[in-house]
């Protein structure tokens, strides 16, 4: 493979909005690395042999996105911690013995928006977790490293939300429930994990949930405002914004673990908000 450029894929299906190569094309520019990364839409059926016959050829990582997370998990010779936690791979990558490390990046990539990006203080913070499917799976054991006061996962099937914390209770201060077990108290951030977003649905979390104080967080993204996030301005929240951050972070993270050196994201977000993003709710941010 000598002489040959090092070949990068973001592997899902359908995968067309994905905005990944344009991040990684200007990672790469910034940081003076030599890559192609491109599109591979791949039916779940041929998962396994697409991305095998990608890295046979020379391919060197993939970032994965719907419906593959799991797939990825099941194909990596080895996990990190984190990607064992999350149950699921957005990251794979090809060590120099040829074997593939799979890795999760996006519980990083929210906590890294979160607190560097938009300054946020979360130790000894009270945090909603809405949501109990993979998106939020993935970004709980991020969330309790910075040693919150305690994490609620809430979600509009109990039982799912319940389930989580128990997997995650060894960590940190964290329980789970329904919308309408939660008390009448504001948190300090809130976090919206759950698809609802993307059929411009709200999640029926009570009001009493946003204060004045309160930072909300959509980890979805879009064109325009989520539903979540304006619901949270009605309520008169300090600030509400959607997962753009953390779509550039998980990306930024995925590209140290292949080529060694972090890019920096403040001019890649900002070159994204200057393509005004996909047409409509296209995407949830742990999606790449
Ligand atoms: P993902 O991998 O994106 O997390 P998922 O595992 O299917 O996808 O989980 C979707 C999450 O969004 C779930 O927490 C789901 O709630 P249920 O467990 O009750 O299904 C949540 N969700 C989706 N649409 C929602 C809506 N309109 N209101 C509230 N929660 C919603």
């Amino acid at each position: 493979m000598e002489g040959r450029v090092d070949q990068y894929a973001v592997v899902g299906h359908p995968v067309g909005h994905s905005l990944s190569p344009f991040i990684h094309s200007l990672f790469a520019r910034q940081t003076g690395q030599v890559l192609s990364y491109r599109l591979m839409d791949v039916e779940p059926e041929h998962f396994n042999e697409r991305v095998s016959e990608f890295f046979a050829a020379g391919g060197r990582g993939v970032n994965i996105t719907v419906p593959h997370k799991g797939r990825a998990l099941a194909l990596a010779d080895e996990l990190t911690e984190r990607a064992w936690r999350a149950g699921a791979v957005n990251t794979l990558a090809v060590r120099d013995d040829g074997t593939v490390l799979g890795d999760n990046t996006d519980g990083v990539g929210l906590t890294q928006d979160l607190v560097v990006n938009l300054d946020l203080t979360l130790r000894q913070r009270s945090i909603l977790l809405i949501g109990a499917g993979g998106a939020a799976r993935g970004v709980i054991a991020s969330l309790l490293a910075l040693a919150p006061q305690r994490v609620v996962v809430a979600n509009r099937t109990a039982e799912r939300a319940a389930a989580l914390a128990a997997m995650f209770a060894g960590l940190g201060p964290i329980e789970g429930c329904g919308f309408g077990e939660l008390e009448p108290t504001a948190f300090d951030v809130i976090v919206n994990a759950t698809s609802a977003s993307l059929s411009g649905e709200l999640p029926q979390v009570p009001a009493a949930a946003v204060g004045p104080d309160t930072f909300c967080y959509d980890m979805a993204y879009g064109r325009g405002d989520t539903p979540f996030v304006r619901w949270a301005r009605e309520l008169g929240c300090r600030d509400a914004v959607p997962g753009w951050g953390m779509l550039v972070e998980q990306a930024a993270e995925s590209f140290r673990l292949w080529r060694g050196v972090r890019p920096l994201t403040a001019p890649v977000l900002k070159a994204l908000a200057g393509r005004a993003g996909p047409d409509g709710m296209s995407g949830i941010s742990a999606s790449n």
